[in-house]
């Protein structure tokens, strides 16, 4: 296991948009073990592995229920709406309001290769589609409304 470097979204791995990954190896699993490890240790909710560096479909999410791997994931039904705030590992320090579906459902591949679904709701759904973006090349700076203001950051921190 290790911890990897958090890429900033000033860097143009975060704009590529990913290749699928197509062979379940033990490279594939390091890389799994160490995103998470970097997700924990950067208390973040969800890390794309092109904020790593690495152009390939992983993602790895946790929303608070233990981590959930998604290999070659792909958004297969959303409903409803949400606007609230949202932040990334590679936009440190600042938080945007961004429209997300309220509900989404995925469709990936385990680390063996194995295919399931995964669903939720609120921050789920956000999370989901958050980085499935990442794997198309986008940052939420770029579906944003606008940035939350230093007052907004602070009402949200009371709350
Ligand atoms: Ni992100």
């Amino acid at each position: 296991m290790g911890i990897r470097r958090i890429l900033t979204d000033r860097e143009p791995a975060l704009h590529k948009v990913c290749k699928p990954v197509e062979k379940f190896d033990r490279r594939l699993h390091k890389l799994l073990d160490d995103m998470t490890e970097t997700l924990a240790e950067a208390n973040g909710v969800g890390l794309a592995a092109p904020q790593v560096g690495i152009l390939r479909r992983v993602v790895v999410v946790d929303t608070g229920d233990g981590i959930l791997e998604l290999v070659n994931p792909s958004l297969v039904e959303t409903s409803g709406e949400q606007i609230g705030p949202e932040g990334c590992l590679s936009v440190p320090g600042k938080y945007g309001l961004v429209k997300r579906p309220y509900y989404a459902k995925v469709r990936a591949q385990d680390r063996n290769g194995e295919w399931f679904e995964a669903e939720g709701e609120e921050l789920i759904g956000r999370c989901f589609c958050h980085e499935l973006d990442h794997l198309d090349g986008i940052v939420y700076t770029q579906v944003m409304e606008r940035f939350l203001t230093e007052e907004e950051l602070m009402a949200e921190d009371e709350e």
